[in-house]
């Protein structure tokens, strides 16, 4: 396996409110390969966002990153390679500056989280080639038409002097894609791009995002609710519970052959075609509350196969295979004195 593009190791995001801490990534651990699509998946609240936000280093606040490293493998003009940590670097330096928006770029479930409404599509799309690149502005906008000639803009030559609000859903999305690509990012982070488009934009979009990413080779990483999406144009997929990564395997296993109760309770709660409405099967329970959450496995309430122990231990990561990967008791060797011992030193 060659070097992975970002190397996600043990980090840990707390939100520091009133009402105590939400802990929005608990030692979360992921790798994402150049030219590769991870796809994260989880229920609303579980912490796909601010994960993948804090590798821009843009966590709201009061949200931080207490601990962990993000080991981004940069890629320098001569060829080689360097390791920079982006949780290191300062939210507001000029480092991961130069790689946000460049390198790593994002895009929004709500285009206008990215676009500015005073500004016409042509100055946005040019004010960031400039900030990365050094070109003239004609330049400059004769690739931003380039660029929004390849997201399927019709006259794209027009469409350059707008401004977003005069344009539909699906355009916006188009543009803030071109936005997010206009300088040929390693890696794309797109978060739900594409559920506020009816199903037919959806499908464009999709069909687009994965013909870029082959075209220039970018780490994608998907965070959708929508599982289909996923068996559509997944290679890893990683699954999230309250904060935590609880399965992570390449897409065909976690489809076929699911360990996590979790992860297989989410595969059943997908509609088919055809299925009336009592015939599927919601999982169980509700999310609890992040400021609540449950001791041991945090599943363990909602959980099938719940066992004992489930209620005090909190599962390790456990290989199944080595790129299969589970944090559930089910799976631990453990033997039955520790259990009991740890059992008794949480009641
Ligand atoms: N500004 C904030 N203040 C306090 N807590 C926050 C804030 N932003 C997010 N959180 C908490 O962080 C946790 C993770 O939120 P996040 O937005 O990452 O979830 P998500 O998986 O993206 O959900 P969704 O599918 O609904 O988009 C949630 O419990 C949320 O309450
Ligand atoms: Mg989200």
């Amino acid at each position: 396996m060659s070097e992975p593009l970002l190397e996600v190791k043990d980090l840990n995001i707390h939100f520091f409110t009133d009402e105590g801490v939400v802990k929005a990534a608990d030692g979360v651990d992921l790798i994402i390969e150049r030219g590769k699509t991870l796809c994260l998946v989880g229920e609303s609240g579980c912490g796909k966002s601010v994960t993948s936000r804090s590798f821009l280093n843009i966590i709201p606040s009061p949200g931080k990153i207490v601990s962990g490293q993000m080991l981004y493998r940069q890629q320098l003009p001569d060829g080689t390679t360097t390791t920079i940590d982006l949780a290191a670097l300062d939210p507001k330096g000029k480092d991961i500056r130069r790689i946000r928006g460049k390198e790593i770029s994002m895009i929004f479930q709500e285009p206008m989280t990215s676009l500015s409404m005073m500004h016409t599509v042509g100055d946005q799309i040019t004010e960031t080639i400039r900030l990365h690149e050094n070109v003239s502005k004609q330049e400059a906008r004769d690739r931003a038409i380039e660029m929004l000639r390849l997201v399927g803009i019709p006259k794209p030559a027009r469409l350059i002097d707008e401004y977003p609000f005069r344009l539909s859903g699906g355009m916006r999305q188009r543009t803030m894609i071109a936005m997010a690509l206009c300088c040929n990012p390693t890696m794309l982070i797109a978060d739900e791009p594409t559920t506020a488009l009816d199903v037919t934009t959806q499908a464009q979009i999709l069909d687009l995002m994965l013909e870029l990413q082959q075209r220039y080779n970018m780490a994608l990483l998907f965070i959708t609710h929508d599982l289909g999406v996923v068996a559509e144009i997944a290679d890893e997929v990683a699954v999230m519970y309250l904060g935590k990564i609880v399965e992570r395997a390449d897409v065909d296993t976690i489809f076929n052959a699911p360990k996590h109760p979790y992860t297989q309770a989410l595969l059943h709660s997908i509609p088919k075609i055809a299925m009336k409405r009592e015939e599927l099967d919601p999982i169980k329970g509700m999310i609890p509350n992040p400021y609540r959450r449950p001791s041991g496995c945090a599943f363990h309430p909602r959980c099938s196969q719940v066992m004992e122990r489930c209620k005090h231990i909190t599962p390790n990561v456990t290989a199944i295979q080595p790129d299969h990967t589970v944090r559930c008791l089910l799976y631990e060797d453990m033997p039955e004195q520790v259990t009991q011992k740890e059992a008794m030193h949480h009641d």
